[in-house]
């Protein structure tokens, strides 16, 4: 950006990606130099799976302490014991492959759009047919619909409505296209693509669960698209300049808040 001062860090120091990578460096480190230093005051050597056990515990607290979301604390302390119990197993490569593969048609959008995947409860579930207008007929939108779960159940509740998800992370979308086959749900529309490129003027609920990076964004995009007295509703996430015109908290062990904004 040309009018970021020159002592901002680059957005790619800011990427959980860079941070996790930082924090295992750093925890490895440390690790290793504790595991060295005991070897050399107790004469005993320590087994490397404990080592990378530490290593994983120490990375989980430097991420977390770099500001990354909860989630990564148990994949950070994992990683590393992980990588060396697969060794040993001495997996063919192609089974890395296909995980690899796997995880990328999963998270596709994760490094680039910051919204990994997971999926809305189902007290969030029913707390979202609360929300839905008491008048027959209207068109529902989730965007970045995930598996489908949330739009399935919704359209069960309310089959005088029509419901859309869009999903731009293949083997997502083909899973919830194929619950919306093998549950014959007839108003259920799924789009596979990009929901920046989706005209939300048709919708009269909007429903998000991503992450803070999108919203102030998809904020504006709400308000500029959707046709008034409309709905959007997002699980969680906010924008700091775009106040909720009301709260629902759902009754879930997660402490979910819905954010309302009323067009
Ligand atoms: C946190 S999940 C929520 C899934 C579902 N809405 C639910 O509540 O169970 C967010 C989903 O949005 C999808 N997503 C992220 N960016 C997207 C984009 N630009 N277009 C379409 N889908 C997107 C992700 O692939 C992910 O499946």
């Amino acid at each position: 950006m040309n009018n970021q001062s020159h002592s901002a860090p680059p957005s790619w120091f800011s990427t959980p990606l860079f941070r996790v990578l930082l924090s295992q460096i750093l925890g490895f480190a440390i690790a290793f130099a504790g595991a060295l230093s005991a070897v050399a005051i107790t004469g005993e050597t320590i087994h490397p799976l404990i080592t990378l056990l530490v290593q994983g515990v120490v990375a989980a607290l430097i991420g977390h302490r770099l500001g990354l979301a909860k989630w990564w604390i148990p994949v950070q302390i994992v990683l590393p014991p992980a990588t060396l119990i697969a060794t040993a197993w001495q997996l063919p490569p192609w089974v890395f492959l296909l995980v690899f593969v796997a995880l990328l048609l999963v998270y596709w959008n994760t490094a680039r759009n910051r919204v990994p995947l997971y999926l809305t409860n189902r007290t969030t579930w029913a707390a979202l047919h609360e929300l839905l207008p008491a008048e027959k007929g209207g068109q529902f939108i989730d965007i970045g619909c995930g598996i489908g779960g949330a739009l399935l159940y919704l359209a069960r509740q309310r089959p005088d409505m029509t419901f859309t998800g869009i999903e731009s992370a293949p083997l997502p979308f083909a899973l919830a296209w194929l619950r919306r086959l093998l549950t014959a749900t007839r108003n259920l529309n799924l789009i596979y693509g990009d929901f920046w490129k989706e005209d939300l003027s048709g919708f009269d609920v909007a429903y998000a669960f991503l992450s803070p990076e999108p919203m102030p964004k998809l904020l504006e995009k709400v308000k500029a698209e959707m046709k008034p007295e409309t709905l959007f509703v997002s699980n969680s996430f906010v924008a700091p300049d775009h106040p909720a015109a009301e709260i629902v908290a759902v009754d879930d062990a997660r402490e979910t808040k819905l954010h309302i904004w009323r067009n």
